[in-house]
C-alpha cells in the first residue's frame, strides 16, 4: 500500500494511477478502523480497479466540546487492517494539507435544510464540516466512485444532494451496516462503552426493529410508535436525543402516503452517542 501526507504527493500518484487507465473508488474515513470500514473497502474493489482510504479526523465537524480530542487514534492497527484489505493508496493528511489556509479561513459547502435537522439540530456545524471535508477530498483524490456507510443515513443522503446539487463527477454508493452479532452497529464510538453499557446497546437496534415490525406489520400510527420506542429505550438507560420515523428520499416527515420510510435514532448511553437506523416500508393505504 502507498501512503500519502500531502496533496501535492497524492495528485502525483493519483494522475499516477489514470495513465494506467485505472477506475478509482475512494473511501473517506476517521480511522479507528472496524469491520464496517473494510466492508466499504471491500465493496469499493467490486466497483473500481484502485480502491483510495483516507483516515482524517477532520476538526470542522466536531462542535465545541465534543469529542475530537478523545477521538481513537489507532494509526498502526490501522495500516496493518488497510494493508490486508488490499487498499492500494491511503491518504493521512496533516490539517495544513487539508485546510492550508486555516480551518476559520476555509470555504465551506453546506446542503440547506437537511443539515439542520436531526443529528444536525443537535449538533450545529457538524455536518458542514463532513460536507466541506468531503469536498475538499473529492477534488484532491478525483475518484470515479465514492462509499459510505447507511449507518450514518442522514450523511450519506447529504453527500449524494452535495453531489447532485454541484454537479460532481462522481457515482455515490451506500453500503448497509455492518453489526455484531449481537446487532450492535459498529463504530468506533462504541469504545466508549463500559461493559455493562455494552450489554445494553443492542437494545437500539432492537427498538428500531421492533418499530419496524409496528408500522409494517400492525399498522401503527408513526408517533405512538415512536414514544413507545422512546420509552423502551429511556427504560433500558438510555438517554434518547431523536427516534423518528422519516421519507427515506428527503427526511422529512413523511405523509399519509409515503411509503419509503426509514426511522433513525440517536441516544446517549453512558458516554457515547449511539446512531442506527432501520429502513421500513409502509403498506400502501387501502
Ligand atoms: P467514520 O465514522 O470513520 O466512517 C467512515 C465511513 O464508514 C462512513 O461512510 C461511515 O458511514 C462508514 N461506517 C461506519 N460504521 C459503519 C458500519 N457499522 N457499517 C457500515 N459502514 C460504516 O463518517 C465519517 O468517518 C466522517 O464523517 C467522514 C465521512 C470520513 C468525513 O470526515
Amino acid at each position: 500500500m502507498e501512503v500519502s501526507a500531502t496533496a501535492a504527493d497524492l495528485k502525483h500518484r493519483i494522475s499516477g494511477l489514470r495513465s494506467r487507465g485505472r477506475r478509482i473508488a475512494f473511501v473517506p474515513t476517521m480511522g479507528n478502523l472496524h469491520a464496517g470500514h473494510l466492508r466499504l473497502m471491500e465493496r469499493a474493489r467490486e466497483h473500481a480497479d484502485a480502491v483510495v482510504a483516507s483516515i482524517y479526523v477532520n476538526p470542522l465537524q466536531f462542535g465545541a466540546g465534543e469529542d475530537f480530542a478523545a477521538y481513537p487514534r489507532t494509526l498502526e492497527a490501522d495500516l496493518a487492517q488497510l494493508r490486508r484489505a488490499d487498499v492500494d493508496l491511503l491518504f493521512l493528511p496533516s490539517d495544513a494539507e487539508v485546510y492550508p489556509r486555516g480551518q476559520a479561513a476555509q470555504t465551506f459547502v453546506e446542503v440547506p435544510v437537511l443539515s439542520d435537522i436531526l443529528c444536525g439540530a443537535s449538533r450545529p456545524g457538524h455536518f458542514r464540516g463532513v460536507t466541506t471535508v468531503v469536498n475538499r477530498l473529492f477534488n484532491l483524490v478525483t475518484p470515479d466512485v465514492a462509499l459510505f456507510g447507511k449507518k450514518d443515513y442522514q450523511q450519506w443522503l447529504l453527500i449524494r444532494m452535495m453531489v447532485g446539487d454541484l454537479g460532481m463527477p462522481v457515482q455515490i454508493v451506500g453500503v448497509e451496516t455492518e453489526r455484531a452479532a449481537d446487532g450492535l452497529a459498529l463504530s468506533s464510538r462504541n469504545g466508549y462503552l463500559s461493559e455493562a453499557e455494552r450489554r445494553v446497546a443492542p437494545q437500539l437496534f432492537a427498538t428500531l426493529s421492533a418499530l419496524k415490525d409496528q408500522m409494517e406489520e400492525q399498522g401503527a400510527v408513526p408517533a405512538e410508535a415512536e414514544a413507545r420506542a422512546n420509552a423502551t429505550l429511556t427504560g433500558h438507560g438510555f438517554r434518547p436525543d431523536y427516534i423518528s420515523i422519516r421519507r427515506r428520499a428527503d427526511l422529512a416527515v413523511p405523509g399519509p402516503r409515503d411509503a419509503e420510510l426509514v426511522v433513525l435514532a440517536a441516544a446517549w448511553l453512558g458516554r457515547a452517542r449511539l446512531l442506527d437506523n432501520v429502513e421500513l416500508n409502509r403498506p400502501a393505504p387501502g
